[in-house]
């Protein structure tokens, strides 16, 4: 017998993706049996128990489009706060944009966020390189060298920003085939959304904001898949918000385009119906639609044209919104609600089940990020990597209340379902009720 050691464990009375209950025990952060009336690991005098009586054992969310501000927007949130967002959310790996300042299209940079989030060591924070520098759309980043720095950057985009020019988005997708990298494109056409606020449509008419059309996301869509194409290289379409888009996506896919696509939770839940009242905390990029689209979204999503969904968490001090609608910031806080919302949108009409929810927020981003020990299947040899929801923990979400840096989150007052009541990396449990757990 030996005493406990960081990453023993012993999960009681699981359910695994909702299934029949079992026991998990963890050696060494590694599954090492699942079964009935399990004790402590093999050889394990003392491991902590995790005693999960109907709760649902999920592995754990990958988010593949996280704002986590640092460097350079410490006020609104810093890579600490975020972590524990994530991992109170049920994430155990994130993806970082480069959208800071300074922007992390630099070996440096990358290195520095990724360094940070392993020495808080709430979730793996995978930083995603700029795909141009600065993000100003014109000259290339060092992809190669982001992608071989010890950062090991899978990812790169220019989130914030579309790559506008067709040239260097060519470019960048035959550098990303050739690295075997994805290339994530916020596909937003800025000469057709120069001055927009909100979702063209009757709403914005009716209340005097400029109009954002559908087809300024369309168009870079169906251009990117072109181009992929081509190059043979694999595309990510970031926050996919209306119905054309899907149009478009479901033919690139029967066409065997390398592309997959994510939705964020508030384009599945929200519509433009909430601007109504101009609390700039539902201004967002791209903007929240109308019922068509989140109909559409949400059976993309069921029917895997959409394959994942990614939080888009944008957290904003309250000086950059709490201001009038045109000045304030676009984005909202989206770890610590995505699994309630999607619970809410995906799973309560029958569009999901819980392997479903696996699928979405776990397993198709851990391969998109190209993530070998996240995403895992519950089962002996595999990495103790998890979520622990409770189906019937409803909560009301108060954005003071978050872990979070920033506040604006679009629910206040909601009453959502499912709570995740512990996450585990690697057979350590980083939080559990509410709290983390460095
Ligand atoms: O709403 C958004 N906020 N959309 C983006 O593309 C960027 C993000 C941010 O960085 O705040
Ligand atoms: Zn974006």
């Amino acid at each position: 017998m030996t005493t406990r050691r960081t990453g023993d464990l012993l999960i009681t009375h699981a359910r695994p993706y909702g299934e029949e209950a079992v026991d998990v025990a963890v050696r060494d952060g590694v599954v090492v049996e699942v079964g009935a009336g399990l004790s402590a690991p093999a050889g394990v005098m003392d491991a902590e128990v995790l005693d999960a009586g109907g709760l649902v054992l999920l592995p754990g969310f990958v988010d593949l489009h996280t704002h986590l501000r640092e460097p350079g927007g410490e006020e609104s949130e810093t890579i600490a706060t975020g972590s524990a967002a994530a991992s109170l959310g049920g994430f155990t790996a994130v993806f970082a944009m480069p959208n800071t300042d300074p922007v992390a299209d630099t070996e440096v940079v990358v290195e520095h966020v990724w360094r940070r989030g392993a020495e808080i060591g709430l979730v793996d924070v995978h930083p995603v390189g700029a795909v141009t520098v600065g993000l100003a759309g014109v000259r290339m980043a060092e992809l190669g060298t982001m992608a071989r720095s010890r950062a090991q950057v899978r990812m790169f985009s220019d989130d914030g920003r579309c790559v506008h020019d067709p040239l260097v988005m060519r470019r960048a997708l035959e550098y990303a085939s050739a690295l075997d990298v994805v290339i994530a494109q916020h596909a937003e056409d800025h000469r057709l959304t120069a001055g927009a606020q909100a979702h063209e449509g009757v709403v914005a008419s009716r209340l005097g904001l400029a109009g954002w059309p559908a087809t300024a996301e369309e168009t870079i869509v169906a251009r990117d898949c072109a181009l992929a194409r081509e190059a043979g290289a694999a595309l990510h379409v970031c926050h996919v918000s209306s119905a054309r888009t899907v149009e478009v996506l479901r033919a690139a896919k029967a066409a065997g385009v390398r592309v997959s696509a994510e939705v964020t939770p508030h384009h599945l839940l929200l519509t433009d119906a909430t601007l109504t009242g101009y609390d700039p905390v539902n201004k967002v990029n791209p903007p929240l639609r109308t019922a068509e689209d989140t109909k559409a979204v949400r059976a993309a999503l069921a029917h895997g044209v959409i394959d994942v969904v990614a939080t888009d968490h944008a957290p904003h001090a309250v000086q950059y919104k709490d201001t009038e609608w045109a000045a304030a910031r676009p984005g909202m806080l989206g770890l610590q609600t995505a699994l309630s919302v999607v619970v809410h949108t995906m799973v309560e009409p029958g569009l999901l089940d819980w392997r479903g929810v696996a699928r979405v927020l776990s397993e198709r981003p851990a391969e998109i990020g190209t993530l070998p020990d996240q995403g895992r299947p519950i089962a002996v040899g595999e990495p103790a990597t998890f979520a622990l929801v409770d189906p019937d923990g409803a909560w009301t979400v108060r954005g003071a209340a978050l872990a979070s840096r920033a506040s604006n989150t679009p629910y206040e007052g909601m009453r959502l379902p499912a709570t995740v009541v512990a996450t585990v990396l690697r057979g350590r449990v980083t939080a559990r009720n509410g709290k983390v757990r460095a």
